[in-house]
C-alpha cells in the first residue's frame, strides 16, 4: 500500500490529485484546513474503489505539520509521495501590507519547507520516495509580486533539495502551471481544468523529473523572459503588479 500525502485536497488542483491518485493500492492523505470539503473528496475516492484519510492541517501551524505527518506514517509505516500544493495567490502590488506578504511566504513557501523536512528522514530510510511540488509560471516570470517570490524561491529549494537528495532514491519534481480553471482564477475564462496538473502530478510521483510546465504552451513566454528580459519589461509595463484582491480563502 502507497502512501501519499497531498496538501490543498479541498479543491481545485488538489482535490483533483487526490481524485487522480487515489485507487487500490494508494491511501491518499487529504491536508486543507476545510474538514468537510476534504470528507466529501474522501467519500468520493472511496465510493471509486480508494482509500483516503482525511486529516485538517492548516499548513501555517508547524504542529500541524508534525501531527500530518504523524498520522500518514500510521497507516504503513511509510510515506511514499509527498505533493506540497497547498497555495494562496493575489497581492501583486508592492504595496501589500506585510500581514497579507507574510500569509503567502508561510503557505506557498515555509509549509513546503517544513513538510519535506518532516518526510525526508523517514523517505531516506526508506530509500525511496517521491516529493512533488507545485510551484508556477509566476516563479519563472515575476509578474504577481509577492506570489511570484513564493514561486520563485519554491523552485530554488526545489531545485536544491532534489540536488542534495541525489542518491537517497528520492525524486523531487517541480511542476509549474500556467493558468488553471480553480478558486484562484475564477475571475478568468476558458482555462484549462485542474485535471491536467493532475495527470502531471501523476507521472511525477511514478517517474520523477527536474521540472514540469502545465500547459505547454507556456514554455516559449519563460524562454523569453530569460532571454529578453528587456522586451518582456515592455510586455508586462504597468500590468504586472495590480493591486488586485487575495485570491484564495483568509
Ligand atoms: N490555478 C492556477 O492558475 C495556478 C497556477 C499556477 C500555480 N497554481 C498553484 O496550484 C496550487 C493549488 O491552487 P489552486 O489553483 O488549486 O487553488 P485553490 O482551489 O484555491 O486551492 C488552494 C488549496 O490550498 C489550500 N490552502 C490554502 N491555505 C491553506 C492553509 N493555510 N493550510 C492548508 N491548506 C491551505 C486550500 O484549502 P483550505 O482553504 O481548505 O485550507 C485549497 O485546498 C497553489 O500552490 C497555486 O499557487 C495555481
Amino acid at each position: 500500500m502507497r502512501v501519499v500525502i497531498v496538501t490543498g485536497a479541498s479543491s481545485g488542483i488538489g482535490r483533483a490529485t487526490a481524485a487522480r491518485i487515489g485507487r487500490a493500492g494508494t491511501t491518499v492523505v487529504l491536508a486543507a484546513r476545510r474538514a468537510d470539503e476534504l470528507e466529501t473528496n474522501a467519500a468520493s475516492i472511496r465510493s471509486a474503489g480508494g482509500e483516503a484519510l482525511v486529516v485538517p492541517t492548516d499548513v501555517r501551524d508547524p504542529a500541524a505539520i508534525t501531527a500530518l505527518v504523524a498520522q500518514a506514517r500510521e497507516v504503513t509505516g511509510r510515506i511514499d509521495g509527498l505533493v506540497n500544493n497547498a497555495g494562496v495567490g493575489g497581492v501583486a502590488s508592492i504595496l501589500a501590507d506585510d500581514e497579507l506578504v507574510a500569509k503567502l511566504i508561510e503557505v506557498n513557501l515555509m509549509a513546503p519547507i517544513r513538510l519535506m523536512r518532516a518526510v525526508v528522514p523517514l523517505m531516506t530510510e526508506q530509500r525511496s520516495g517521491a516529493i512533488v511540488n507545485i510551484g508556477s509560471v509566476a516563479g519563472e516570470i515575476g509578474i504577481s509580486g509577492t506570489y511570484s517570490a513564493t514561486k520563485f524561491a519554491l523552485r530554488g529549494m526545489t531545485d536544491s533539495v532534489r540536488r542534495e537528495l541525489i542518491g537517497t532514491g528520492i525524486g523531487v519534481t517541480l511542476i509549474e502551471p500556467g493558468f488553471i480553471a480553480t478558486d484562484l482564477t475564477s475571475n478568468r475564462r476558458g482555462l484549462p481544468g485542474p485535471e491536467i496538473v493532475a495527470a502531471a502530478v501523476e507521472r511525477a510521483l511514478s517517474r520523477p523529473r527536474r521540472r514540469i510546465v502545465v500547459p505547454l504552451k507556456y514554455r516559449p513566454a519563460i524562454t523569453l523572459a530569460n532571454t529578453l528580459p528587456a522586451l518582456t519589461d515592455r510586455i508586462f509595463a504597468g500590468r504586472a503588479a495590480s493591486r488586485r484582491e487575495v485570491k484564495g480563502r483568509p
